[in-house]
């Protein structure tokens, strides 16, 4: 594949593209004032509180707090990646998506060959479930397990035979990169080095020799949302331990984002509105086999915030599937604690427990389709596992118990993020600890500091705290986003990089891209911060209105830029003369003291 898309055709595109049409063509919106309503597409309502803005080209949802640019509509939406929903775009504007030159990441070599090779290896061992001499034991086992060719195909699962120097000598002969010199040996030296850098060949102990990782096993390739194989998990075909092996991290291959299934779930179902997690590949493909096509597992390891992230942006309702023992409530448990800061309003997590000694496979098997469904319907609820188990722990009917219990439950529920959801969990705690759910919420969020307000935590303070007590950084920023050319209008904020407060670095930032690139609307401002942390922080920044005239934002702007650099004083002032307390102020400092002083007086006169 190309390079990277350059930014600037990023900010070109957003210019030439409407969100207002990208949207109205797929929800209907209704004109309310200067804004545009619909209920919302990402959750469940009667009333419409999705709302999209034509001046900021970007929508917001006050019920589930989805929010975006024309960009992230069609990811969210379509189910698109990024590039995807980019050349979308592109081609209903007539533009042609330019790359720029040297590799698909921002730095690093390409991984192109390493795509090419994967999508190589999958197809040789999908031949050789077919064709190899002792095919037929894979076969049989798969028809054992009760697979059938069916699943087999749409999981693309393949056979690795016996052996130890199978993929050199298969694949290697190819040339996957142009222009390299063959070397003697099996197979092309830069194909050799790639099944290493894989994990596909393994390393011999105090030799240049490799040997194949996978030999005489079931093959699951394990693919990306766009469908590229990028590692594999094999499975013995006897009771031989390790029962299961998988491809281990490479440039291509990341264990804790990518799930097993989520491809093959977004191509067999249509509307996907739910997912099951659960623990194993053959779990997954049981499943869809028995006509469970929305199934997916992580990789050998637990479920990861980033895993949850990118399950959410693709349906609302995860269900968790784990054993009734104490080690899957245990796991149940660690899924529930990554789960709680990604749980928005409008999204939803469950846990279904499994009978002792079953797995989802084994279930489905002896249940079917509609028994497994009706299980799921009935999974428990996050809120209720949640409290169930930690009033379990404790004797709740002491104080010492209840106090306890808040003590737990509480920076847990500070991670969640401000919501309805929170809310209400809030007041279930306050109802078990017999006490009021406003002085809980108060305990939930530190006391306010002047930036506080700036920091993309995972506990944001709460809507309206934060309103009260917005630091000027943070208007500033908010006036920047509604208009952005406000900035050229400013005048010189040098004296920013001076004032080293929360959130001064975004705002310095901030000005110095619309400066440079002036005419930009706020959706493709926001683009800019896509990859970055701070990037959901400016979206929330960015759905503030002004409730005063346009022509009073350019005086609060420099209002609040006075306040900043005034906060910024006081607080040095405020330090240096403790610090004269205790010790002898260095010539500097003093000088410093003096000038801060002068200017502090300055400033309460204006
Ligand atoms: P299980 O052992 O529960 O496997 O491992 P399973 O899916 O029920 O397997 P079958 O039914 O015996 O075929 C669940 C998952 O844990 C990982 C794999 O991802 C597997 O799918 N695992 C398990 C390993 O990575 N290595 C192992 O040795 C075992
Ligand atoms: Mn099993």
């Amino acid at each position: 594949m190309a390079g990277r898309i350059p930014q600037a055709f990023i900010d070109e595109l957003l210019t030439r593209t409407d969100i207002v049409d990208i949207i109205e063509s797929r929800v209907p919106l209704k004109k309310a004032g200067r804004e545009y309503k619909a209920c919302c597409p990402f959750h469940n309502e009667k009333t419409p509180s999705f709302t999209v803005s034509q001046v900021k080209q970007f929508y917001h949802c006050f019920g589930c707090g989805e929010h975006g640019t024309a960009i992230t509509f069609l990811m969210n939406y379509e189910h698109m990646e990024f590039v995807e929903a980019v050349e979308e775009l592109a081609h209903r504007a007539g533009l042609e998506v330019p790359r720029e030159s040297g590799g698909e990441a921002r730095s690093g070599p390409s991984t192109q060959p390493h795509y090419a090779l994967l999508e190589k290896v999958s197809a040789w061992y999908r031949e050789q479930l077919r064709a190899h001499p002792q095919a037929d034991r894979a076969v049989d086992y798969l028809k054992q397990r009760g697979l059938t060719g069916e699943i087999a195909a749409r999981f693309n699962i393949g056979y690795a035979p016996p052996g130890w120097e199978n993929l050199a000598s298969a694949l290697g002969n190819e040339k996957v990169r142009p222009g390299t010199v063959r070397e003697a040996g099996p197979g092309d030296a830069s194909t050799r080095k790639l099944l290493l850098e894989l994990g596909l060949t393994v390393q011999r102990e105090g030799s240049e020799g490799v040997y194949d990782r996978f030999r005489d096993r079931i093959m699951f390739p394990i693919r990306d949302r766009r469908g590229r194989t990028i590692g594999f998990g094999g499975r013995v075909l006897d009771d031989t331990t390790p029962k299961y092996m998988n491809s281990p991290e490479s440039p291509v291959f990341h264990k804790g984002q990518e799930l097993y299934g989520l491809y093959e779930a977004r191509k067999a179902v249509r509307r996907l509105d739910r997912i099951v997690v659960v623990e194993g590949y053959m779990d997954v493909a049981a499943l869809a086999q028995f006509g469970i096509g929305y199934a997916v597992a992580a990789l050998g390891t637990a479920t990861t915030r980033d895993h949850l992230e990118r399950l959410y942006r693709t349906v609302p309702e995860v269900v968790f599937c784990f054993d009734g023992d104490r080690a899957g409530r245990d796991a149940a448990w660690r899924a529930l604690e990554n789960a709680l800061p990604v749980l928005r309003d409008g999204r939803e997590a469950r846990f279904q427990f499994l009978p002792e000694g079953e797995d989802p496979d084994s279930l489905i098997r002896k249940i079917g389709r509609e028994g497994f469904e009706a299980q799921l319907a009935k999974a428990t609820h996050l809120s209720d596992f949640f409290f169930e188990r930690l009033s379990g722990e404790l004797d709740i009917d002491s104080i010492d118990g209840r106090a306890r219990l808040v003590n737990v439950a509480r920076p847990l529920l500070a991670s969640l993020p401000d919501g309805m959801f929170r809310q209400l969990m809030i007041e279930r705690l306050a109802e078990l600890a017999h006490t009021r759910s406003d002085s809980l919420a108060g305990h939930l969020d530190r006391p306010a500091t002047p930036g506080q307000a700036l920091q993309p935590a995972a506990a944001p303070p709460r809507r309206p705290a934060a309103a009260a007590g917005k630091s000027p950084v943070r208007k500033a920023i908010e006036i920047l986003l509604y208009q952005p050319d406000l900035a050229v209008r400013v005048g010189n904020t040098d004296f920013l990089k001076q004032c080293d407060l929360p959130g001064v670095s975004l705002l310095i930032e901030l000005l110095a891209l619309l400066l440079q690139h002036p005419g930009l609307n706020t959706g493709a401002v926001l683009e800019h911060w896509r990859e970055r942390e701070e990037g959901r922080f400016l979206h929330r920044l960015a759905q503030w209105s002004p409730d005063v005239d346009m022509a009073e934002l350019l005086p609060d702007l420099h209002g609040h830029l006075n306040e900043i650099q005034r906060q910024f004083i006081d607080m040095r002032i405020n330090y240096l003369s403790e610090e004269e307390r205790h010790r002898r102020l260095s010539e500097a400092e003093r000088r410093e003291y003096g000038d801060l002083l002068v200017k502090s007086h300055t400033f309460r006169q204006v």
